[in-house]
């Protein structure tokens, strides 16, 4: 029997099976363990389960001497050191594929909201302000038959990409899929109606949405991010809003995240924020924690992981 820290309660009933088998500590509270409270419950564990919101890095893989698994309940793995983890010989687990169509169902909404500019409709009936109709009322873009670009086509952008067929509409990718077609970067920005991004966050996805790049985009294209926060630089992203060098952007991740009310981001014109809900249905959290609990239980046991980001080292 292992000693494992969850870092939150998790819906559906996987982490009973987890329990059963071993000794589980299950973090109680709303808000995420501090960086220095999660640490001190690593310092003395075999096996966590984390979520994005915790950093799992070289100092705290450092201080966990007995730490033998990591199953990061995400597909993103950008909050923990792999090669500090991997030099350790520590699996790393995450979870791929049961959020995919969850996450793409998300973006098409947040690109019909931001198209069809669905916040401003709705809170004008709620204030009121839905005193006729309107032949210029709130005339928004053309989803059916426009351009789709997306940037990062592994298995959620597809899926976004398949979803636009029904829209009959182009789509172009950024290079990197498996079958090695693709298009470059500045091109995907420049003919697009829609840019969506779907690429991990690495060092070399740092704001890969900069000002150069917004500038690349047409003054009617709509961003769309369901990816992680700092693939797009939030001050070029606020600055572009304003001038109106893009016609909107809707965000399902930001930087900082959780973004604060007071974040200057949200004083830009044509912008929807959601707060980090692509994976959010009941179904794929459940099946998320299934995965996340297989991943942990195989790694403490010293199988394969069903799905492993890296080899142990
Ligand atoms: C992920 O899995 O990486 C998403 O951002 C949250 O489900």
């Amino acid at each position: 029997m292992a000693r494992c820290f969850v870092t939150r309660q998790l819906p559906g009933p996987a982490l009973d099976r987890l329990g059963a088998e071993h000794e589980v500590e299950v973090w109680p509270d709303r808000l995420p363990p501090s960086y220095e409270e999660l640490a001190a419950r690593a310092a003395s564990v075999e096996g966590l389960l984390t979520l994005l919101t915790e950093r799992v890095d070289a100092p705290l893989i450092a201080g966990s001497p007995r730490l033998r698994a990591v199953s990061n309940y995400a597909v993103g793995v950008d909050n923990i050191d792999l090669d500090a983890a991997a030099a350790r010989g520590i699996p790393v687990g995450n979870t791929p594929d049961v959020l995919t169509d969850a996450t793409a169902d998300l973006t098409w909404a947040l690109l019909l909201a931001a198209a069809r500019k669905l916040p401003e409709a709705i809170a004008s009936v709620r204030e009121g302000d839905w005193v006729t109709w309107e032949p210029s009322g709130f005339l928004g873009a053309s989803v059916a038959g426009a351009t789709l670009g997306i940037v990062g086509f592994g298995r959620i952008g597809q899926a976004v990409a398949r979803r636009a067929s029904g829209f009959e509409m182009t789509v172009l990718h950024t290079s990197g899929s498996p079958s090695g077609s693709g298009v470059a970067l500045a091109e995907v920005l420049a003919r697009s109606d829609f840019v969506s991004l779907h690429c991990p966050l690495t060092p070399a996805t740092y704001h890969l949405i900069d000002a150069d790049a917004l500038a690349r985009m047409r003054p009617t294209a709509i961003l769309i991010n369901t990816a992680r926060g700092p693939i797009v630089d939030p001050a070029a992203l606020r600055a572009a809003l304003i001038a109106g060098e893009i016609a909107g952007a809707a965000l399902d991740v930001t930087d900082p995240e959780p973004l604060p009310a007071s974040d200057p981001l949200l004083t830009a014109p044509n912008l929807i924020v959601v707060p980090h809900i692509g994976s959010g249905t009941r179904a794929a959290r459940e099946r998320m924690a299934d995965l996340a609990v297989d991943n942990l239980l195989a790694g403490l046991e010293g199988r394969p992981m069903p799905h492993q980001v890296r080899p142990a080292g």
